[in-house]
């Protein structure tokens, strides 16, 4: 089994990113040869000053591996370090319909929040589909705002396979049942229920861009600051407290399974404030993070390591994608 996920370099990563796409991807790389990367190439389409998406690629490269991307089992790369994957962005969009790019969810949001669409907006869908068609994934690990992408990538490629490959049975898009096999194989997405959405410290989605984040790597002043401004009602000290809201959802979120029950019968007895549950929430960042933070630190001051790390995967990267790449020039009748 082929596992691919990518993260754009477009901000400081948030406990958002990590429960509902970064620790999915962790833990999948023990389940098959697993592919991650840094979308350099989507970020343009929010970052425009050059040293700081230099600088974001590489924060989010040492950020996989501080949070445990095992180099040895996984293949970390940048997306921009692979150029094949733009020969396929533009043959696929040859084959994709502007009403699919109309209805992407995530361009109809960005619209809707005043943002100036251009082509790179537009057109993202098409190159996550390359992405993800390039090196023939199998399981796409995503958040939940991602899954629809996944899906265009399922349909594009089998359009694909409709338009260029003679004979392709839609229905037997793996060649089994004795029909031609598709040049580009249909991925599926993966996601993870129970931490879907994550709640920023104003209750509204956590998202880099509504200020409501609690980041995973600002330091101990910043991140202290984030957790004790959760919004909380006015229910006394000594009132059971109603389990709903960012920091009911945030401790569930980050409490270990066998600790939750325990907190959430505190929560519904009354006699604890809000503050001892912030300040709960607060030892359960750094139990849960303060590893990882230590060893971004040590990587931040180690940048030939992580170079060396992202060209031996962008090595890999390319060798993995080079059949397909070639096929799907040979189909179209570019080689
Ligand atoms: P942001 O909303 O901060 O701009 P991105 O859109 O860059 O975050 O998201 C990167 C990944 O993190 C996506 O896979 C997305 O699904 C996931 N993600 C972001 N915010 C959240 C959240 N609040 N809850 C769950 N997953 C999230
Ligand atoms: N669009 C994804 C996000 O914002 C990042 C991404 C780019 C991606 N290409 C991908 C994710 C391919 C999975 C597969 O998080």
């Amino acid at each position: 089994m082929r596992i691919l996920s990518g993260v754009q370099s477009s901000g400081r990563l948030h406990l958002g990113n990590y429960y509902g796409a970064l620790r999915q991807f962790i833990e999948l790389q023990h389940e098959g040869e697993a592919l991650y990367f840094i979308a350099n190439l989507h970020a343009l389409t929010t970052v425009r000053d050059a040293a700081l998406a230099r600088e974001l690629t590489r924060e989010t490269a040492v950020a996989y591996l501080a949070l445990g991307l095992d180099p040895k089992k996984a293949v970390l790369f940048r997306q921009s370090d692979i150029p094949e994957v733009l020969d396929l962005y533009w043959v696929l969009g040859t084959v994709v319909p502007m009403s699919n790019l109309e209805r992407a969810h995530s361009y109809k949001d960005k619209l809707a929040r005043g943002v100036a669409a251009d082509f790179g907006l537009f057109a993202y869908p098409v190159l996550m589909a390359a992405d993800i068609l390039l090196y023939g994934a199998d399981v796409v690990p995503v958040g939940r705002d991602q899954v629809q992408h996944v899906e265009f990538a399922r349909d594009w490629a089998t359009k694909f396979n409709v338009t260029y490959v003679k004979g392709y049975e839609p229905a037997d898009p793996t060649g089994a049942g004795g029909h031609p096999p598709g040049v580009l194989k249909l991925p599926r997405f993966r996601l993870r229920d129970e931490t879907a959405v994550v709640p920023g410290i104003d209750g509204q989605k956590m998202s880099k861009s509504y200020g409501n984040a609690i980041d995973l790597f600002a330091d101990d002043k910043e991140t202290k600051k984030r957790i004790m401004g959760i919004k909380t009602d006015s229910t006394p000290v000594e009132a059971p407290k109603p389990p709903e809201g960012p920091l009911y959802d945030l401790l569930k979120v980050m409490a270990p399974p066998a600790e939750w029950p325990a907190i959430e019968a505190e929560w519904r007895a009354g006699g604890k404030g809000y503050g001892d549950f912030k300040k709960r929430l607060l030892d359960l960042f750094h139990a849960t993070f303060d590893d990882a933070r230590k060893r971004r630190s040590e990587l931040l001051a180690d940048p030939g390591e992580v170079d060396r790390v992202l060209d031996a995967g962008a090595k890999r990267a390319r060798e993995l994608a080079a059949p397909i790449a070639k096929s799907v020039r040979r189909a179209v009748g570019l080689g």
